[in-house]
């Protein structure tokens, strides 16, 4: 709530009980989920309640098995919280069905995970069309959209290129497009750095900053380095399903700028097969 306060106009620094802040994008209202393994309960969220402005570049840290994924999971409407709400652009998505939270998956959020998931065999263009397949987008203005996705994250190009013959950068980058390609508003990135090397993830973290500042893109990314974190504007810590800290980020880090002090690549990396 702590930055909450901040960003809103109350001049007080805090808001009204049962006043909604309407900048916010998610709203998480004590959440809780609980996983059933046999006769074995496992308590992965105990009551987080958080709220996440449009806009936003957020990262979550905190040590393997405090929830992060769980939480990521339930804002990107891929499974049901087990107690309490969850609001996404102000409508209660703990209301809705199957069939609906597919619907805003596709129409309102972008997935990135440290895996990269793109389909093998499958040219980068097709990887970033899948998306708009799902949604019928007609073949011609598929192939526009996506293209013009790869060019936006600087892979113009390379459209026929398999994700074999593409580095780790070069496919997080494919999906990063394949994200983006649907026009999302909300971009969830689950450790999307974490496969890749140090000069690759801060290339990786100055698309991200781009799309946060210049589309106003809101996004959430998980990630383990402390280093990683400071390119978003505000870190909230997870610890045993709780929120333990959510504190703004000093002295922001601009990926832009670290990478002109970065080394130059050596021939190892971003090795590429053409
Ligand atoms: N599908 C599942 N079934 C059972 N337990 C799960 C499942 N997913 C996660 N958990 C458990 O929930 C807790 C939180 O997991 P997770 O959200 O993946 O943590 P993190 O992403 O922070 O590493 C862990 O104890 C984990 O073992
Ligand atoms: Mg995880």
């Amino acid at each position: 709530m702590s930055i909450q306060a901040e960003k809103t106009s109350s001049s007080s620094g805090r808001e009204p009980a049962g006043v909604l802040n309407q900048d916010a994008v998610i709203r998480l209202e004590r959440i809780h989920k609980t996983y059933h393994m046999g006769d074995i309960e496992v308590h992965a969220l105990r009551g987080v309640s958080l709220e996440i402005n449009r806009g936003e570049f957020v990262a979550i840290m905190g040590p393997s098995g405090s929830g992060k994924s769980t939480m990521m999971n339930i804002i990107g409407c891929l499974d049901h919280p087990t107690k309490g709400q969850y609001f996404l652009e102000n409508s209660d998505v703990s209301q809705v069905d199957k069939a609906g939270l597919a619907d805003i998956r596709n129409q309102s959020i972008g997935f990135v995970f440290q895996s990269f998931n793109l389909v093998p065999r499958t040219s980068a263009l097709e990887n970033v069309e899948l998306p708009l397949v799902y949604a019928g987008v007609p073949a011609a203005e598929r192939t526009r959209r996506a293209g013009a996705a790869l060019a936006e994250v600087g892979l113009a190009g390379r459209e026929r290129n398999m994700p074999n013959q593409l580095s780790g950068g070069q496919q997080q980058r494919v999906a990063l497009a394949r994200a983006l390609v649907n026009n999302p508003s909300l971009i969830l990135a689950d450790e999307p750095t974490g496969a890749l090397d140090t000069r690759t993830s801060v290339e990786v973290m100055e698309i991200f900053q781009r799309l946060n500042r210049d589309r106003s893109l809101t996004i959430i990314l998980v990630t383990h380095e402390p280093d990683i974190a400071q390119y978003a504007d505000r870190i909230i810590q997870f610890r045993d399903g709780r929120i333990r800290r959510d504190s703004p980020v000093e002295n922001r880090k601009d990926a832009t700028q670290v990478l002109t002090q970065l080394p130059a690549e050596t021939e190892d990396d971003e090795e590429e097969v053409l």
